[in-house]
């Protein structure tokens, strides 16, 4: 039996069907209601419990058994769907993984590390770390329950400590938990760290989070990309908060893990932790199977700066593409005040967290007010930036009252008129949406077009062209930030190209929107081109792609200098501090300069060979 089959086997799809059609009737033996997937008076939409079937005998005239029903009433893909319907039936999909001979080790050799890790806190040698979470508020018992640890910070004595169980080498290297080693004897990876354990939706131990206690960098050493591990595809606690976040049918995501921590032990239990980066399509379809509402927490000190506008920017992306234009979707930010994050709030003022998230604004809302920060919206050129920019947030949005009301309040916060606005970039979502308005009208309909409507970038385009073509050339080009492609699409499919080794591979990572985008890079016309012209041309773009982020933050840095100086009324939040804005933009202007003079050695170089 497969563990669809088992999952099937243990629900009633009268049970699941009428939780979205609260209108399901006796008839007869079977069940009628309205059907739910379109307007309709009469009902013509049936579920069979004898079959455990359903039918619409109407518009759709589709059908199918309880995975179909809830893929289309949630627009799930089928494993979301399974993993939804898995627990509603108390199945754990991780049981059915676990029969994985390899994933199951990995976990094996996880727990066996954190049984030592817990110990060594525990023991002499975990005094100064005991002291050091005692101070950040975390007692024996918390430590106990959120599993942390201390890692010996001798070389290897996690890898003698595992091999004496029986363990193998190669075992704990693929774990993550020791180095490879290469020409250089393998090391233990974690050395002298609080040990944070990281598990996955299930509650498998999936890596860990080391937070180094000396001050050393990085901060936080992860585990490296497993089998079982991946960063991107894991949110901190959410096996912990998924229960608290359905009860509440919400969901709050804070940065770090102590974050979480701390608002777990405040009896915050819908907190989960990105763990630092923006948010990724998995990690926002794992949410989505839990809730409708969510709350992004952000430090005070982040809530100024571009890299969180940008960071918002795509999660909202990620968002409206999961919802897929669902108006329920409610995606609100809010900022920690006084300079504090989560973690150091919630322990100041417990009883305070429960405010915070109820006064949460609107992401689209804190966007738009935090425009200033970023354009100089006084000037006309400024504006239209600013309104380009928003625009392709609004187009996002599935939902044609939402765009109009967003549309109506990026005007005012520009301070033009409505005229003005669309004479000067047009109706968000008016083309795509075509003929086709009354139904985005009636909710839960996307859009389509609002990709297709986009500018095509042909730098970007080509350059991932040239990357999902010749996957060799990757080695050339792992150093690129992401955020060099403009399109949020075309990020999510280079960060996921870097980490797959096949085609196949890709597409299959890939949900919604992104296949079909793939597949369209991969199909543009390039250039006949040998192995040495590929990787001149790769290199080429990577340079073109890094010098035009640089300039932008260049232009944007030059602005906010300028809405710097000391007089001009700030924004809420602390300002923005002269001195860091000044560094950073010498920095930036760096960056430009060491572009320029690697592009120009290379050149001659290419001169000389
Ligand atoms: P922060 O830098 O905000 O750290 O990173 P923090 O959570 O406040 O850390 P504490 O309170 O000083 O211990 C937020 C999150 O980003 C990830 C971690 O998940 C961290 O919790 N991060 C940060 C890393 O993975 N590595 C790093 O070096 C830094
Ligand atoms: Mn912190």
């Amino acid at each position: 039996m497969t563990i669809a089959d088992d999952i099937k086997q243990r629900l009633d799809i009268v049970d699941v069907v009428s939780g979205y059609a609260p209108n399901l009737r006796r008839a007869g033996r079977n069940f009628a209601a309205p059907c739910p997937f379109h307007d309709e008076r009469t009902p013509s939409f049936y579920v069979f419990p004898d079959r455990q079937s359903w039918r619409c005998f109407g518009a759709c005239a589709t059908g199918g058994d309880v995975l179909s029903f809830v893929m289309r009433a949630e627009k799930l893909e089928f494993k979301d769907a399974l993993r939804l319907l898995a627990e509603r039936a108390g199945v754990s999909l991780a049981e059915a993984r676990r029969d994985d001979p390899q994933r199951n080790a990995l976990y094996r050799v996880n727990d066996a590390a954190q049984a030592l890790f817990q110990d060594a806190l525990r023991g002499q040698q975990g005094i100064a770390a005991r002291a050091y979470l005692q101070g950040r508020g975390i007692d024996a018992d918390a430590a106990r329950r959120f599993g942390l640890g201390l890692s010996p910070s001798s070389g290897n004595a996690l890898m003698e400590h595992l091999t004496a169980l029986g363990f193998a080498r190669e075992q704990v290297i693929e774990a993550g938990l020791a180095t490879r080693g290469g020409d250089l004897p393998s090391r233990d990876m974690f050395l002298g760290r609080v040990m944070v354990p990281i598990h996955d939706g299930q509650g498998n131990l999936a890596g860990f989070g080391g937070r180094s206690l000396d001050g050393s960098e990085p901060k936080y050493l992860n585990s490296p990309r497993t089998p079982v591990f991946d960063k991107g595809r894991i949110l901190y606690l959410f096996h912990r908060a998924r229960k608290a976040i359905r009860e509440q049918g919400e969901a709050v995501i804070v940065e770090g893990y102590m974050d979480a921590i701390a608002a777990h032990m405040h009896g915050y239990e819908n907190v989960v932790a990105s763990m630092g980066t923006a948010l990724t399509q998995e990690q926002v379809s794992i949410l989505k199977g839990a809730a409708k509402k969510f709350i992004m927490a952000l430090d005070a000190d982040a809530a100024g700066q571009q890299a969180t506008f940008r960071s918002l920017r795509d999660s909202w992306g990620v968002f409206q593409q999961a919802f897929q234009g669902n108006a329920e979707l409610s995606l609100r930010v809010l900022v920690v005040p006084a300079g504090k994050d989560p973690d150091e709030y919630i322990r100041a003022n417990p009883k305070e967290w429960g405010r915070l998230t109820s006064e949460a604004q609107n992401i689209l809302d804190y966007l738009l007010a935090s425009l200033p920060r970023f354009w100089d919206i006084t000037t006309s050129q400024g504006k239209a930036q600013a309104a380009e920019e928003v625009k392709a947030l609004i187009n996002k949005m599935g939902n044609a009252f939402d765009q109009d009301t967003y549309f109506r309040k990026l005007a005012q916060a520009l301070g033009v008129s409505l005229e003005t606005l669309e004479a000067a970039i047009g109706k968000p979502g008016a083309q795509a949406r075509g003929g086709q308005g009354r139904r985005a009208v009636a909710g839960r309909d996307v859009s389509s077009g609002v990709f297709e409507q986009k500018r095509r970038d042909l730098l970007e385009e080509h350059f991932l062209g040239m990357l999902l073509r010749w996957p060799e050339l990757r080695g050339r080009v792992q150093e690129l930030d992401p955020h060099c492609l403009s399109a949020w699409e075309d990020r999510q499919v280079f960060t996921e190209w870097m980490h797959c080794s096949t085609m196949e591979e890709l597409t299959e990572r890939l949900e919604g929107e992104l296949r079909p985008r793939a597949e369209h890079l991969l199909t543009l016309a390039l250039p006949p081109m040998d192995l040495r012209q590929r990787e001149q041309a790769i290199v080429d773009c990577f340079h073109r792609l890094e010098e035009r982020r640089l300039r932008a933050m260049k232009e944007e840095e030059a602005l906010l200098l300028t809405q710097a100086q000391p007089g001009e009324g700030q924004q809420e939040g602390k300002p923005q501090s002269l001195d860091d804005l000044s560094s950073q933009a010498i920095a930036t202007n760096q960056a430009l300069r060491q572009l320029f003079l690697t592009k120009s050695l290379k050149h001659r170089r290419g001169q000389e060979s």
